[in-house]
């Protein structure tokens, strides 16, 4: 099983980009962790980070029929990208909307999410841990009903 992580724009900041917010791990460090649970599955993972809101549609597009699930941190296309909402409807793959901070608890321009209907289901709020949360629910997605 593969399972194919997305980070949008700024996330290659981690580490340094309002740590009280997002944390002092950095994007490499949480991929890290990632990669030990997704050993521990049995699963493959691979990670990949953009600032291009195109490049996230082309790897949505390409993941059809290649990956079982998505794991996508859309970061703040999340709030504004009509784009990605089309290529997650497009491409019927199941994909986990996820986010290190709780966009409900912050700015209200946050609390919308462009991408919520389209994806199977949201992690909001539990720093680093949201990407092992998603990892499980990426895993276990198929199972659900
Ligand atoms: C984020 C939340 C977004 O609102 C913000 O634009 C980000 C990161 C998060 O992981 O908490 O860049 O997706």
């Amino acid at each position: 099983m593969k399972i194919l992580f997305l980070n949008g724009p700024n996330l290659n900041l981690l580490g340094t980009r309002q740590p009280e917010i997002y944390g002092r791990d950095t994007l490499a460090s949480i991929e890290a962790s990632v990669q030990v649970r997704a050993q521990a599955l049995g699963v493959s993972v691979e990670f990949r980070q953009t600032n291009d809101e195109g490049q996230l549609v082309t790897w949505i597009q390409q993941a059809k029929g290649v990956v079982h699930a998505i794991a996508l941190n859309a970061a703040a296309y999340t709030h504004t990208s009509i784009a990605l909402r089309d290529a997650i409807a497009a491409v019927e793959l199941p994909v986990i909307e996820l986010h290190l901070s709780n966009i409900h608890a912050r700015e209200s321009f946050r609390h919308h999410s462009m991408i919520a209907p389209v994806c199977r289901g949201q992690i909001s709020g539990f720093g680093a841990l949201s990407y092992i949360l998603a990892l499980e629910a990426a895993v276990n997605v198929n199972h659900l009903a």
